[in-house]
Formats: structure tokens, sequence, C-alpha cells
């Protein structure tokens, strides 16, 4: 384990010259329980080129990684494949400190870092195909717009076949370990699906795109933004994006509630038994006991939604609003859905989350079962049916 900051090499001329940040917890809301990466590149070529930066108080790590290969005063360019502040956080220091010739990012990107800074930047916009020569090596710019932001691109470089690919492909895994065929591949797996459900799984048109763009390219690597760079494997993570943009329906069912007194608890338990009485998988999710984010991740592999709530002074249970409002501006599509909770006097939790999944697009695949107060057997009977139904129906579009 190297603690020392020092770049990595990628190949002879390319190097990982980025932040590695194990103390996040929160990524704009997304959990990050492994902490992340903020990844640069420096490109040794004729002309030293940086691709992208790393967020603000990481600044001087990337510099002091720089510099440990090369006098950070030599970098020629700066490219911008992406604005969000953790990429751009530092550009401003970073074009301060190095004074390079060029800054390159998208025309929207120029438009973006214009309204973050405020401040003239001095950055050139390229186009979708565009090629700038590095002396012995060329960078062409292929852009990526919606993946995930307006200003998104990605660029290649075809001498030694590398993708830049920004957001795309990457994960929040921070780990000593730079290169994806180093890294245990269930958690490898499991947080790139979390990171795609949770930042590109509502651009999955655009990330369809954006492979058929890069089909035709010969890639021997592709270098993200966060987490392991991908060598040797790049075709795994490619067709993961297949897969997950694709959203066909999945034979697992998602069973997200919450309970106050136990019982919508008890009809989640009988729900989930209905399911995997039909040979069916199913993951129950208490919602109060599981991030947003976590959750996002098993939706991105569900291929049914069922929600139980109680009703809380006329509304469904908060930790559910909280989870259906997160989930429907993720737009997956090809899910059934069922519902189902109990409730004191009136019911109206329950309607709200049947007017939830509708308004997600999201039909429901069996009656909802409603209990007032306490469900005896009868009324669990009532959710193991459910649970069944829904099974059922998936096993018939699966
Ligand atoms: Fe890693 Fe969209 O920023």
């Amino acid at each position: 384990m190297s603690t020392s900051l020092s770049a990595v090499r990628v190949t002879d001329d390319v190097y990982w010259v980025g932040a590695i940040d194990r103390d996040l917890r929160d990524f704009h809301g997304y959990e990050t329980e492994h902490g992340t990466t903020y990844n640069a590149y420096l490109i040794l070529a004729d002309k030293v080129t940086l691709i992208d930066t790393v967020r603000e108080p990481f600044f001087e790590e990337m510099l002091a990684r720089i510099a440990s290969v090369i006098d950070p005063a030599r970098i020629d360019y700066i490219v911008s494949n992406h604005s969000e502040l953790d990429h751009t956080g530092c550009l401003p220091q970073t074009i301060e400190r190095v004074r390079p010739d060029k800054v390159f990012a998208s025309s929207n990107g120029v438009k973006t870092l214009d309204a973050h800074f405020h401040r003239d930047l001095g950055v050139t916009a390229v186009a979708e195909g565009e090629s700038v020569s590095l002396g012995n090596r060329t960078l062409t710019f292929i852009e990526t717009r919606m993946l995930h932001w307006p200003d998104s691109m990605f660029c290649y470089m075809p001498e030694e076949e590398l993708l830049f690919s920004q957001d795309g492909f990457g994960m929040h895994l921070a780990s000593d370990e730079r290169f994806a065929d180093t890294i245990e591949p269930s958690l490898l797996r499991s947080q790139a699906a979390k990171y795609y459900a949770n930042i590109l799984l509502p651009f999955s048109p655009m990330v369809k795109i954006a492979i058929e763009k890069v089909r035709g390219l010969r890639i021997a690597t592709i270098l993200p933004d966060h987490g392991p760079l991908w060598r040797n494997d790049v075709s795994r993570v490619v067709e993961w994006y297949e897969l997950w943009a694709a959203q066909k329906p999945v034979p697992k069912a998602l069973v997200v509630y919450d309970t106050m007194w136990r019982s919508t608890d008890a009809m989640a338990d009988a729900v989930a038994e209905g399911v995997r009485a039909e040979s069916v998988e199913v993951q129950a999710l208490r919602a109060r006991n599981h991030h947003r984010s976590r959750i996002a991740a098993e939706y991105l592999e569900s291929g049914a939604l069922i929600v139980g709530t109680p009703t809380l002074n006329g509304c469904m249970f908060p930790t559910l609003a909280d989870v259906l409002s997160y989930l429907k501006g993720l737009k997956r599509k090809n899910l059934i859905g069922a519902v189902f909770g109990s409730y004191g006097w009136n019911g109206e939790g329950i309607v709200q989350v049947k007017d939830a999944l509708a308004a997600m697009k999201i039909p429901l695949a069996a009656e909802p079962v409603t209990v007032q107060y306490v469900p005896d057997e009868a009324a669990l009977d009532r959710c193991r049916t459910l649970g069944r139904e829904v099974a059922l129906k998936l096993k018939g579009i699966c």
C-alpha cells in the first residue's frame, strides 16, 4: 500500500494524477460508504496535457502528483471533459498556477464554467469529432451531452487507444488500487451499479448513444473521473452499461416499506414470502434503515417495486415520500408495482403511494392490500397472494 503522493503510470506517457477522498460519506446526497477518487490524467506528449482536475480542497494533492513526474509549469493544455465542481473546483487555481497555452471544453462546457466561476478562464470550445494535436499524440473530442450534464464529453487518444470518459464508467470507491482488475469483482460491480443507478440511470438513452459513438473505436483502456481505471477488461464495464441502459424487466422484486407498530413490517414479510414462493428473488428494505441511494441501486436491478406504508397524519410515511420522490427522478422503465399498508382510521397514505407509482408510470400488478391496525392471519395471506401475483407477472414478462 502506497500513501505517498505519486503519480501512477497508466502507459509510458500517461499518468493518473488525481486525488483520493477516503473520508467522503455524502456526495451531493449520495451515500458514499467507500469514499471516492477524483481522477485527473497527465499526458506527457509533445504538448503536455492535463485531462480534468479535482475537487477544490484536493488541488495541492493533484499538483504534488503531477510534480512527481514533471514540473506542473510545463503543462501546455488542459482539457475539461465535465464542468461539475468535483472535476473543476480547482480549475481556476490550476490555470493560475500552470498558465497553460490552451484550455479546452465543449461549447456547453465553456458556458457552464462561465456560470460557475464568473471570470474569463480563456477556455476554447471544441466541437463533436474535432481533434487537437498534441504533437506526437492526438485527442479527439466526443460530445456526450446529458451524460450526465449538458457539457459532458469524452476524449479519445487513438495512438494508445485510451478513452477518457469523465463520469462514464466511474464509481465512488476510494482504494489504494488504481486498476479495476486488482479489485474484488463483486465490490466493483456493486459500486458500478450504485453509481449508474444514482447518477446515470435517468440518462440511459444517452448512455446508449455514447456507447454507439465509441463502438467503432479500438479501446484498450477506459479512464473515468471516479474510481478504478479499466484496462485489459474494458468490455466488462461496457456490457454492464449496455445491460443497465436497456432497462429490461428483471426477475427480482424490491419491497420498500416502513412501519410504526410492526404491522406494515409483518405485511412486508408476508409479501416477500409470497414472492419467494414463486421462486422469484426478493429484497425487502425498510426505508428508515437504508439510504435512498442504496435503495436506488437495488431498484436498478429489480423488475417490480412493491411499496408498503403506514398512514401518518393523513400522509404516507415520510421516509417513503423521500424514497419515492428520489426514485421518480431516476425514471426507471419497464417495472411493475404493488402497494400495501396498515392504517388506523383513514388509509390516505396507501392511496398516495398508489398515485406516486402511477406518476412513475409503474402499473399495478395486484390489487392493493390494506389492513386496519394489526394484520390477522387472513390479512397476511392476502399479502402472500399479492407477492405471488407480482412474482407470476414478473415471470411472464422476463
Ligand atoms: Fe463526477 Fe458529474 O461529476
